[in-house]
């Protein structure tokens, strides 16, 4: 990754700190992306106190002035970016409303990863990797992507709902882009005992699922503290030479690649979300 400029969105704590610390380790300048300016400035210092180029921009994703402004800073700091992993999340317990009136966890995981890459793509000259997560691969209910009719039911949850909606959306882009030397990829990282899964209570959980969550919370600093693992997937698919090339694949936590499930494939509910981010993104992009 020497002579690589990544971005990873969501990266000063979590996930995606420990996947820009994958990236930084093989050589990549990168730039990491929060909400809060002091965070970000020690995460930074944090990843580059073995050496390396870490930078730290701010901007809330899930609000399309600060996407439209990250996009801006980016191309005033970099001629070309290699890599850019669309790694926020958010799963508020119940239906919010970002600024932009827009259902939060669409915003953060299928409208912020569809307007940043679209921004930046004048710039790309490499590889998107985009975060699913939860159980995606349910059916996409058309008549409900910003949970308008329900955010959680017996198993069902809007957060994973939206996971599947990334999917969908990152299929049409790797349609789009294939051939032009961008690749759109997505990776599932596996459970990891981070911020937001320390924040998340009982209340976030489909119902079916409310009684493990006491276990699952005792176990998780054991089980899942190591964040270096659901980082795997994100890293091998942003520079390993095994992927170069390869584009519209999905790739588990163990870094294999697997079928999309069948609610991504849908091509009715694919065009439903591309024509929504086309709406909601406006003027934007
Ligand atoms: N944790 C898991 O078990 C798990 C499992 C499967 C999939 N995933 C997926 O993996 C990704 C990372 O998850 P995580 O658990 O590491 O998340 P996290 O704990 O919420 O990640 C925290 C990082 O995201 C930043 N962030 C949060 N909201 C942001 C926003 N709106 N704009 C910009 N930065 C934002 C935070 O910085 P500031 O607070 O400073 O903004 C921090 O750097 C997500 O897409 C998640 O859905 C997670």
């Amino acid at each position: 990754m020497h002579g690589k400029t990544a971005l990873v969105t969501g990266s000063t704590g979590g996930i995606g700190r420990e996947t820009a610390r994958g990236l930084v380790a093989l050589g990549a300048r990168v730039i990491l992306v929060g909400r809060d300016p002091v965070r970000a400035r020690q995460a930074a210092a944090e990843l580059a106190a073995h050496g390396g180029t870490v930078e730290a921009l701010t901007a809330d994703v899930t609000g399309l002035p600060d996407v439209a402004r990250l996009a801006a800073q980016v191309a005033e700091r970099c001629d070309r970016l290699d890599v850019l992993v669309n790694n926020v999340g958010v799963n508020p317990p119940r239906r919010t409303l970002t600024e932009d009136g827009v259902e939060a966890t669409f915003a953060a995981h299928v409208l912020a990863p569809f307007t940043l890459t679209r921004l930046l793509l004048p710039l790309l000259a490499g590889r998107v990797v985009n975060i699913t997560g939860g159980i995606p691969g349910g059916r996409i209910d058309l008549d409900n992507l910003q949970g308008e009719r329900r955010y959680l039911g017996w198993t069902f949850s809007q957060y994973n709902h939206t996971k599947t909606m990334l999917m969908a959306m990152s299929l049409r882009f790797a349609e789009q882009v294939d051939g032009s030397g961008v690749t759109v990829n997505v990776a599932y990282p596996g459970h990891g005992h981070t911020p937001m899964n320390q924040s998340m209570t009982a209340a976030g959980f489909p119902y079916a699922y409310r009684p493990i969550v006491p276990l699952l919370r005792l176990a998780a600093p054991r089980l899942f503290g190591d964040l270096s693992k659901p980082a795997r997937s994100s890293v091998h698919l942003a520079s390993s030479p095994e992927v170069e090339g390869v584009n519209g694949a999905y790739f588990t936590m163990t870094c294999r690649r697997a079928p999309w499930p069948a609610g991504a494939l849908d091509r009715r509910a694919q065009d439903a979300v591309w024509r929504l981010c086309e709406t909601l993104a406006g003027g934007t992009v």
